[in-house]
C-alpha cells in the first residue's frame, strides 16, 4: 500500500473496525458466508495505523497479515462479531467494512448432515443477524463520534446510500458498486460517498486510495 508520512494526526484517537466477511455454520463441517478478501478494511487499518490511530480491527475469516501496529480480534459469526465490536467500546470512531452475512441458521445441526438421510431437497431456516454498524450508530450511551459504514450495491448507489446512512446512524457512507467481479478480488472500485453534505460523483479508486480518502475523512472529522 501506498501511504503517506506518519503525521500522528491521529494520535490518541481509537478507532474500531470490523473487516472481512462472516462464517455461519450449518453443520461442523458448512456454512454459508460472503464475498470479501478482507483486503479493503486491512488495507483502511493500516492506513489509520500509521497516522498514529490506536485501531482495532474485528476480523472475520481472511488469510491476510495483521497490519503494524494493529490490534487484531479474529471472529468468525456475526454474533461474534456483534459482541467483540461492542466489548471494544468506547472509541473515537467506529468503521464498518465487513461484509457481515445478514442471515445465520436458525439451528445449527451438531453433526454432519448426511445426504442419505434427505430426500432431493433440504430446507434450511435462517434468520436474521443483528446490524453491527446499526447497533452502534445508534448506540444510546457509548456512540462513538464518527460512524462511518460501507455500502455495497449493484443498482441505486445513492437512493440505498442515503437510506443505509439514515437507517444506522451513521455520519457517513462510502458506497460501492459490486457484482460480477465489480469489487471482489479486484484492485480498483467504483465509490461515492455520502454524508450530511449530500453525496460526491462516483469515483473509480484503488483500495489503497479508498484507504487514503477514508483515513483523510477520519482526520478532518476527528481533530
Ligand atoms: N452491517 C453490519 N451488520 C450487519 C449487516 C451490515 O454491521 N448485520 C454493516 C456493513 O459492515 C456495512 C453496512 O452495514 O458497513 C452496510 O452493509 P450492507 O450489506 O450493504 O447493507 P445491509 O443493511 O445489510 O442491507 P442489504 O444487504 O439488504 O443491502
Ligand atoms: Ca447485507
Amino acid at each position: 500500500a501506498q501511504l503517506n508520512p506518519r503525521t500522528g494526526a491521529l494520535n490518541g484517537k481509537h478507532v474500531l473496525m470490523t473487516a472481512g466477511p462472516t462464517f455461519e455454520p450449518l453443520d461442523p463441517v458448512r456454512g454459508i458466508t460472503n464475498r470479501s478478501s478482507g483486503k479493503q478494511g486491512f488495507a483502511i487499518a493500516e492506513a489509520l495505523a500509521v497516522e498514529g490511530a490506536k485501531v482495532t480491527l474485528i476480523s472475520g475469516p481472511v488469510s491476510l497479515p495483521t497490519p503494524e501496529g494493529v490490534e487484531r480480534i479474529d471472529v468468525r459469526t456475526a454474533l461474534e462479531m456483534f459482541d467483540a465490536a461492542h466489548a471494544h467500546l468506547p472509541a473515537d470512531a467506529f468503521i464498518g467494512v465487513a461484509a457481515v452475512s445478514d442471515w445465520r441458521a436458525q439451528a445449527v445441526a451438531t453433526d454432519k448432515q448426511k445426504k442419505s438421510a434427505n430426500s432431493d431437497e433440504l430446507t434450511v431456516t435462517l434468520i436474521k443477524n443483528p446490524d453491527i454498524l446499526a447497533s452502534i450508530g445508534l448506540h444510546t450511551t457509548m456512540r462513538p463520534t464518527l460512524v462511518i459504514g460501507f455500502a455495497a450495491e449493484t443498482q441505486n448507489l445513492e437512493v440505498y446510500g442515503k437510506t443505509k446512512l439514515r437507517t444506522k446512524g451513521a455520519d457517513a457512507i462510502f458506497a460501492n458498486e459490486v457484482g460480477d467481479d465489480k469489487v471482489f478480488d479486484q484492485d480498483t472500485t467504483n465509490m461515492m460517498l455520502i454524508d450530511a453534505h449530500g453525496p460526491t460523483a462516483v469515483k473509480r479508486l484503488t483500495k489503497a486510495e479508498v484507504a487514503q480518502d477514508i483515513t483523510h475523512y477520519v482526520i478532518n472529522r476527528l481533530t
